[in-house]
């Protein structure tokens, strides 16, 4: 096998396009100068065209968990406490977060597989009379289960209680439709290493104005994080350390292309190829972990392992050169995940279907090869055609 090619369909970090590797490359340049402030301006503009948002979209040099910290240290006072909607592995992590930090937090769980239903957190918010529940915490897209909440209609229900509508969007933001201003949201974080199609290390995140004003007066103790500083140096086109400057440049260059295709255009590549990769393993005769009426994700796909996932995986990587994604925690022996997003083609899914075949097959499944995907086409044939 030529082992240099191989075609990583995990859910982050993502492949990323020639023209983000390439910007890499640009010389260093004064963070405090004039070359910087004209990127930080393009940057900050395509940012808010992704987020859909006026307000601005602060950069932090760190992973998307940075986020988690940066959206609870600024908007919380010490002891708060925060009602946590848990559909899988990430919601527990946004929880240890906010324990770990001193934060009450209330958890509010469903099935893995299944997307948070609004109603319920509704009701849970309707029953706080005392309004001590200060934020609600959710995912856009739980990428460890392959499920895509109902950003919108939770949003409506945290709006109506009066916390904060906080949503980690890491694997969402970018291939999923997001309208941080038209839905009202307070806190929408993501990582660059996903549909923004970079490598690892920028944390993205927004506040609302109602957000940002509470960082200005709640007591809770940060310093990397705290948004005061971030934002007094923002309105000077700057970071208040040294920023990761090779990074910026890749982020111009993936917005760039993102402007290109149209947010729009992005959005509709990642629901094709959702739809086409759960056809396909449908097709294989293989169960999904999460069904299309529990709003299955059109970023990752998680499926019910016929056999040893591991081993599966393995032959997957070893001998047909494509990386697939394991399950995590409870779901480890359970479940395998293909990722499709960012910067990828229906053409890879269809790859990514093809390999998974060929697994099946060297791992004695009987099955009738090329039956994924034929069904994978069919739906972007379908889709062509209109
Ligand atoms: C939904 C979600 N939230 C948070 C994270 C954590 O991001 P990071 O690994 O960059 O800290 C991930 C990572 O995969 C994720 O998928």
């Amino acid at each position: 096998m030529l082992k240099e090619k191989s075609l990583l369909m995990i859910p982050g970090p993502t492949p990323i396009p020639p023209q983000v590797a390439a910007a890499m490359t640009q010389p260093m340049i004064n963070h405090r100068g004039e070359a910087f402030f004209t990127m930080f301006d393009e940057v900050a503009a395509g940012l808010k065209a992704v987020f859909r948002t006026e307000q601005p979209v602060y950069i932090f040099p760190g992973a998307g968990s940075g986020g988690w910290e940066a959206a609870l240290v600024n908007t919380l006072n010490p002891g708060d406490t925060v009602l946590n909607v848990i559909i899988g592995d990430f919601g527990e992590r946004w929880s240890k977060t906010a324990k770990a930090l001193g934060f009450t937090v209330e958890r509010l769980e469903f099935e893995p597989g299944q997307a948070a239903q609004p109603a319920r957190i509704a009701e849970r918010l309707e029953r706080d009379t005392n309004r001590e529940i200060k934020a609600v915490l959710f995912q856009h897209n739980e990428t460890s289960t392959g499920v895509t909440n109902d950003v919108h209609a939770i949003a409506r229900v945290v709006r109506e209680h009066g916390a904060l509508a906080m949503v980690d969007s890491v694997s969402g933001l970018g291939a999923l439709p997001l309208e941080f201003d038209a839905w009202g949201l307070d806190v929408v974080l993501t990582g660059a290493q996903k549909a923004l199609m970079c490598p690892p290390g920028l944390s993205l995140i927004a506040f609302s104005e109602r957000a940002r004003a509470l960082a200005e007066q709640n007591t809770t103790p940060r310093f990397y994080w705290d948004l005061r500083a971030v934002h007094a140096s923002y309105l000077k086109r700057q970071t208040p350390y040294t920023p990761a400057i090779s990074l910026y440049y890749a982020l111009q260059a993936a917005l760039r292309l993102i402007k290109e295709e149209t947010l729009e255009g992005a959005w509709a590549r990642h629901k094709l190829m959702g739809e086409m990769c759960r056809a396909g393993v449908k097709a294989m005769g293989l169960k999904l972990l999460a069904a299309d009426e529990h709003r299955a994700s059109n970023t990752v796909t998680a499926v019910i392992a016929p056999s040893d996932p591991k081993l599966l995986r393995k032959t997957a990587r070893d001998r047909l050169g494509v990386q697939l994604a394991g399950g995590q925690s409870q779901l480890e022996n359970t479940i395998f995940r293909i990722g499709h997003l960012g910067y990828v083609t229906p053409l890879d899914v269809i790859q990514a279907l093809a390999a998974t075949e060929m697994t099946l097959a060297l791992l004695g499944q009987d099955l009738s090869l090329g039956a994924a995907v034929s069904a994978a086409q069919e739906v972007w044939l379908r889709n062509l055609r209109g």
